[in-house]
């Protein structure tokens, strides 16, 4: 028989007024799905409450979960300088994932630890915490990284390579889906520099939505 797992707390905490500080400190013991086991730490997002933008991955890396700070690792340095160009300040921007723990799978030499994708039920039982998340930063535009945040935030139907900046609505604001950092860093050697530069268009496209939303 499956496990049971406790209902995650997030929309009780938003129901009484917790803080986003609040929230994220609750989430440190969080044991609403079986991921919290083998990983180091949640990893909540990072940034202020009223940033302008909300950036949404699929998971903490293998470096998140050790700092316990989201985009960190590899990734988050490629998605520091797409920032930079499309004129978006880290500050300006709350980062955050749609899973808190980091899921792996055991690899072997320099990797050990090997990143593991979540399933329909890990998503789901995090999800309240995105949630708590998008309320309590109150973000003028939610910007999904990849293909996890975009079908589970955006709808199951979403391609990130065919609707990837195109202006769309969540919940009555303003959302734009791009492709993951990580996709940039997998691609081939010719393929890369058109990845990222795509990456800072669809950036580019949050900030003009930022603008008239
Ligand atoms: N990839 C993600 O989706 N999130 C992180 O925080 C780091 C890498
Ligand atoms: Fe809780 Fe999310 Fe971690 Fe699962 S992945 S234990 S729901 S914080």
């Amino acid at each position: 028989m499956a496990r049971e797992y406790p209902p995650n707390p997030a929309p009780e905490l938003v129901a009484e007024g917790a803080t986003l500080a609040e929230i994220a400190e609750e989430a440190e013991g969080c044991v609403s799905c079986d991921l919290y086991e083998r990983a180091t730490q949640t990893v909540f997002g990072e940034g202020m409450p009223g940033a302008t933008f909300l950036l949404v991955g699929e998971q903490p890396g293998d470096q998140e979960d050790k700092e316990g700070a989201p985009f960190v690792g590899p990734a988050g340095r490629l998605l520091d300088r797409a920032l930079e160009e499309a004129g978006i300040d880290r500050d300006e921007a709350y980062v955050t994932n749609v899973v808190k723990h980091f899921k792996w799978k055991a690899g072997g030499g320099p990797k050990p630890r090997l990143h593991a994708k979540p399933n329909r039920g890990e998503i789901l039982a995090c999800r309240p915490w995105l949630d708590a998340e998008i309320i309590r930063v109150d973000p003028a535009v939610v910007v999904c990284l990849g293909a996890t945040a975009a079908q589970s935030l955006l709808g199951k139907d979403i391609r990130v390579t065919r609707d990837h900046g195109v202006p769309l609505e969540l919940d009555g604001r303003l959302a734009v889906a791009t492709i993951h950092p990580s996709a940039v860093l997998r691609a081939t050697d010719d393929d890369r520099q058109a990845r990222f530069d795509q990456l800072v268009a669809d950036l580019s496209v949050a900030v003009e939505l930022s603008h008239k939303g």
